[in-house]
């Protein structure tokens, strides 16, 4: 829609479209001496109605055919179950990373056996065999708190899972579904070597380290609540050859039954430790329907939560002294065990937080106080000092201690309405999303960024459309972010985009950050998935990743497959049993062997090689009505296995348009 302002701003700047259309034209003359008359870019910026700081918004995220992002967004994909990956400042969606859900194109969840036998796994003593995630929040792997381009880990929001990416060929590797925990949200992050992989309950879960399921009525979980329900933070060993998690060297720590929020991994002053907010330390039950409040009042009442303060290090220590105890697989250190040994302490914070924000020299923890209009900076120097001096203002009904308010706090900034979410930039400040008020605040960190009435200041705000949630900033969560872009979240759209029926794509929204005044580029619309947190990278973190696979590697193990095919003899069939082994190969534009015949009952395993070494050459294998599909990179071995239930002549063919003759990619399944 476009208003008289607007209308009026247009003719006003139409001299200075003028200029720099005229100046971009010289440049170009300049430096090509021929193409366009500079009247051609004028006639062009007119007839697509474009003011001149439109052009400016072209010209800044345009990038040519040809050219690469700067920067790549790592965005969750929310119940999407998967990861997005965006490069700014184009705004392009590169890639979708499956994680908790299948993905045809990918191959990912249709018969692929490593693939089905991971998501199995990753649903591990959960009541279904879970097909879908909310993936919230992605954790890069780091070494000394920045990125370092190893692993990408996810959290699954709805079910309390988290799942591992290899950069190296960016492909799930491992899902774990956590043991004592059924939920979780935005309780991911890294260790600043990646030593664990935190994650943490978000609603507590009743008898959590109990063996058996809980059996309650409706009156118990009234009743009992208090005592029977607990929560979880949960440090994740990392195989730092792979990636993987090592549950054996991993624990938990018993946590209170309020609803562990947000966290982040401290670091430099504040390593060693780990911050979760919580809210609902009110431990609202429900019960709107039998005269008791709902959660959403419950959980609003009083004035302060707690903000967990973890030591991390020290409870790594406990666990290696013994005093764990393995419930369902995994130590646990119990809540008074976490208390006598100086693991856990509380600071209060204002009413029903969000986002939890370590900074980048790891002093100032940022709390952003959604209900509250200001953030509460804590400070680690003065966290340590009230520790080791015990000023306490007293214990939570579980006997946690709670570190004196004023003693820990550095600084409040009053920001907005609703703020949420930090990041950080290049030069001490502090970016927050403001949801209520749809707005992107810039203020000042304190000392040693800004010293004197400079610190602890909003200098910035700029509108977003519409509810903003996350943003991120390039590495903006690590110890040396880089600034240039902010890009906010938002999760709704409303009038943003064209009408396409009743569910609106999110908005990401990208801003430049390099002025004095943050200015809106360009938005973008993403129709698959509500994300939640991103992680903005150098483009360069993934230039190491393959581009092809070592002939006959296994994904899932990163090594050569025995079953691999290397020449030509492997190509072959076996039965044993009721087992058919056949060792395909795949390549333009032939299956090798290319007729399978087996017999109804039979177990199939089909074991294909893309023999391929070209980049891109990537194939497919799909088997009608037997709901199979696979995607085989150049050089990749998977074994696609499904049983015979079905008699006939099945047309099995490649999905990918590999060739001029990949119609003709196909072969049979030949059921008897
Ligand atoms: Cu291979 Cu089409």
């Amino acid at each position: 829609m476009i208003t008289d302002q607007q209308n009026t701003r247009k003719r006003i700047t139409t001299v200075f479209v003028a200029f720099l259309l005229t100046s971009f034209a010289s440049l170009f003359l300049a430096s090509c001496g021929k193409d366009a008359a500079p009247g051609d870019y004028m006639a062009i910026a007119k007839a697509r109605g474009l003011n001149a700081k439109d052009v400016e918004r072209a010209v800044k995220t345009f990038v040519p055919p040809g050219k690469f992002d700067d920067f790549v967004i790592v965005a969750s994909g929310g119940h999407s179950g998967q990861i997005h990956l965006i490069g700014i400042p184009s705004m392009r969606l590169l890639k979708t990373i499956p994680v908790f859900t299948p993905d045809s194109w990918n191959g990912y969840g249709f018969g692929n056996k490593a693939v089905d036998d991971m998501l199995d796994e990753g649903s591990k003593g959960r009541e279904k065999n879970l097909r879908w995630g909310d993936t919230h929040h992605p954790a890069l792997s780091e070494t000394n708190g920045d990125y370092d381009g190893r692993f990408l880990y996810i959290n699954d929001r709805g079910n309390g899972r988290i799942g591992m990416v290899d950069l190296r060929d960016l492909k799930t590797k491992q899902i774990l579904s956590i043991p004592n925990i059924q939920t979780s949200h935005g309780g991911c992050f890294v260790t600043p070597n990646t030593e664990y992989v935190h994650i943490s309950s978000k609603v507590p879960k009743a008898n959590a380290f109990s063996e058996t399921p809980v059996s309650l009525t409706k009156q118990e979980h009234f009743d009992k609540y208090n005592d029977i329900y607990r929560g979880a933070s949960t440090f994740l060993k990392i195989d730092q050859s792979n990636g993987h998690f090592l549950i054996d060297e991993s624990f938990q720590i018993e946590l209170p039954p309020y609803n562990q929020d947000l966290a982040d991994a401290g670091k430099e002053v504040s390593m060693g430790y780990a911050f979760i907010n919580c809210y609902n330390s009110e431990r609202a039950t429900g019960g709107n329907k039998d005269g008791r409040v709902s959660i959403e009042t419950g959980a609003s009442k009083n004035d302060f939560d707690y903000l967990h303060i973890i030591n991390w290090q020290k409870a790594e220590q406990v666990v290696k002294a013994g005093k764990a105890t393995k419930h369902n697989g995994i130590n646990v250190i119990s809540m008074q065990t976490a208390i006598d040994e100086g693991i856990l302490y509380f600071a209060p914070e204002p009413k029903s937080p969000h986002g939890v924000d370590v900074s980048p020299d790891g002093n100032y923890i940022v709390v952003s106080g959604k209900l509250d209009p200001h953030s509460t900076i804590y400070g680690m120097d003065l966290i340590k000092k009230a520790i080791a001096e015990k000023n306490f203002e007293g214990k939570d009904p579980y006997g946690i201690p709670i570190l004196r308010y004023k003693a820990v706090v550095a600084g409040q900034v009053e920001l907005g309405a609703g703020p949420l979410h930090s990041q950080y930039d290049d030069k001490g400040y502090v970016y927050t999303s403001l949801f209520l008020e749809n707005a992107v605040v810039k203020w000042t960190l304190g000392p040693p960024y800004f010293t004197g009435d400079k610190a602890w200041k909003v200098v910035d705000k700029i509108q977003t459309s519409y509810n903003i949630g996350h943003l991120t900033l390039p590495c903006g969560d690590t110890r040396h972010p880089l600034g240039k872009y902010c890009i906010a979240m938002n999760k709704w759209s409303i009038d943003r985009f064209p009408h396409i029926g009743t569910l609106l794509p999110q908005n990401f929204q990208l801003i430049d950050v390099t002025g004095a005044k943050m200015e809106l580029l360009a938005d973008m619309p993403i129709g698959f998935g509500e994300p939640h947190y991103a992680q903005t990278v150098p483009m360069k973190l993934f230039e190491k990743s393959l581009q092809v696979y070592p002939l006959g590697t296994d994904p899932m193990t990163m090594k050569i497959s025995p079953d691999a095919i290397l020449k030509p003899e492997d190509c072959r069939i076996v039965r044993n049993g009721n087992t058919v082994d056949a060792y395909v190969s795949v390549i333009r534009s032939t299956f090798t062997p290319d007729i399978i015949e087996c017999k109804k009952g039979d177990k199939v395993r089909i074991h294909l090689t893309n023999i391929e070494q070209t980049p891109d050459a990537t194939h497919g294998f799909a088997i009608p009505e037997y709901n199979v599909v696979l995607s085989l990179d150049a050089g990749e071995a998977a074994v696609a296995e499904f049983t015979a239930s079905k008699q006939g002549s099945f047309s099995m063919y490649c999905t990918e348009f590999c060739s001029a003759l990949h119609l003709e990619m196909q072969g049979w399944i030949i059921v008897n």
